[in-house]
């Protein structure tokens, strides 16, 4: 049987996000250092004899610790590729390889890769589960379930949220995943982007279609809203909208992006004394470099350095799951039945465009929609035959 991996946090249907967070409410309870209600102190021997490679093609501090510390509280070991110089890729070994022989080094593995769509292309030849740990502007699901499970503490729900997206929504992945989760618990999610940073179109394109949603644009919203755009659920357009729940700050992903930018949105106590405001709970996927003011770290509505620790729970029950559980449901499997193998990805940072990989064809699947465009089974970006 093929291994259950998880590459995008469309892969895990809600009751399973749910179990992660029980599992993660678990281990808080059971290991929780008793000073500090959510870190993790002690450790279990749940995963004990297992093996997890942690492959990372680009910096990071939080996701590769996180990851590892779980897998070592859970009693697992490591072994890491955290220095791409350091490793065959800089001989030229293409991601693929690289794959093929972790999976015989370890029975878990979790990559983080500059491309779009590298996650999805390596869990095809990955003969164990595989995590993805952020692709490119893609997606970052387990930023994505330390968010929610951060939201679900600290608020006490995941339904009913407004919440507001800040910054680099194009080039940000933790805020593509996190607009796909909002939209499965129907929150309104507002957009505040830094000029030209917007939401990318196919993520867009993707909450309206498959989430029914519909985007209400700034001369739409009450004049009082304050905000740059709002996607809600269809038929929800003239529901009040009270204050922000939740805001999500993002810095400038300046490594992906082809220019500077002149004009970024700063995080202050000052812009935080606005009334919609006063309840909110502000997180942050870090590292923050100037877009939130460290000034605000006193302050009880800031939650990113608790979300940060989250992570350690999260992923520890993320890791159970994948080690431990059944794989009969897996939601998104290696098949490329129906895919048109004969037409390039239109994003030129996809996976399957890389020279190295010379395994990696195009895939592209039309829309049951809308058969005159296609998507990218990689890195999910469209492209229009019409
Ligand atoms: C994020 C990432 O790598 O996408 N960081 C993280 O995983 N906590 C956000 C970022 O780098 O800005």
């Amino acid at each position: 049987m093929s291994p259950r991996h998880l590459t995008s946090i469309n892969d895990l249907r809600l009751e399973e996000i749910e179990s992660v967070f029980s599992l993660a409410e678990k281990y808080l309870r059971e290991l929780v250092d008793p000073n500090l209600p959510y870190r993790i102190a002690r450790s279990t021997n749940v995963c004990g004899g297992s093996v997890m490679a942690t492959l990372f093609y680009e910096p990071s501090t939080r996701t590769r610790l996180s990851f590892e510390s779980a897998m070592l509280r859970l009693g697992g070991q490591v072994i890491s590729s955290a220095d791409p110089a350091a490793s065959s890729a800089a001989k030229g070994e293409s991601l693929a390889d690289t794959i093929r022989m972790a999976s015989a080094y370890a029975d878990i593995l979790v990559l983080r890769h500059p491309r779009e769509g590298a996650a999805q292309f390596a869990a095809e030849y990955a003969s164990v589960p595989l995590i993805n740990a952020g692709d490119g502007a893609h997606e970052h699901p387990t930023q994505t379930l330390t968010d929610l499970f951060t939201i679900l503490r600290e608020r006490g729900t995941l339904t009913d949220l407004t919440v507001a997206l800040l910054g680099d929504l194009r080039g940000g992945r933790t805020a593509h995943s996190l607009a796909y989760a909002l939209a499965r618990y129907g929150a309104r999610i507002a957009l505040m982007p830094a000029p030209g940073l917007e939401l990318p179109e196919y993520v867009a394109a993707r909450l309206r279609e498959a989430f029914g949603y519909e985007y209400l644009k700034p001369n739409e919203l009450r004049s009082d809203d304050g905000m740059a755009g709002m996607f809600v659920p269809n038929g929800t357009a003239n529901d009040p909208v009270g204050a922000v729940d939740v805001l999500y700050v993002t810095r400038f992903q300046k490594e992906r992006a082809a220019d500077a930018v002149t004009e970024y949105p700063t995080v202050t106590a000052r812009f935080l004394a606005a009334d919609r405001f006063r309840n909110t709970l502000v997180l942050h996927p870090l590292p923050r470099v100037d877009e939130l003011d460290a000034k605000f770290d006193q302050d009880e509505r800031a939650g990113y350095f608790r979300q940060a620790s989250y992570g350690v729970p999260v992923r520890m029950a993320l890791i159970t799951m994948l080690l431990k559980g059944d794989n009969k449901n897996m939601v998104r499997g290696c098949h490329s039945h129906g895919l048109c193998t004969d037409v390039t990805c239109g994003n030129a940072n996809c996976i399957s465009r890389d020279a190295r990989e010379t395994a990696a064809a195009p895939k592209l699947h039309p829309l049951l929609s809308d058969p005159s465009r296609l998507r990218c089974w990689y890195c999910d970006h469209e492209i229009s035959l019409a």
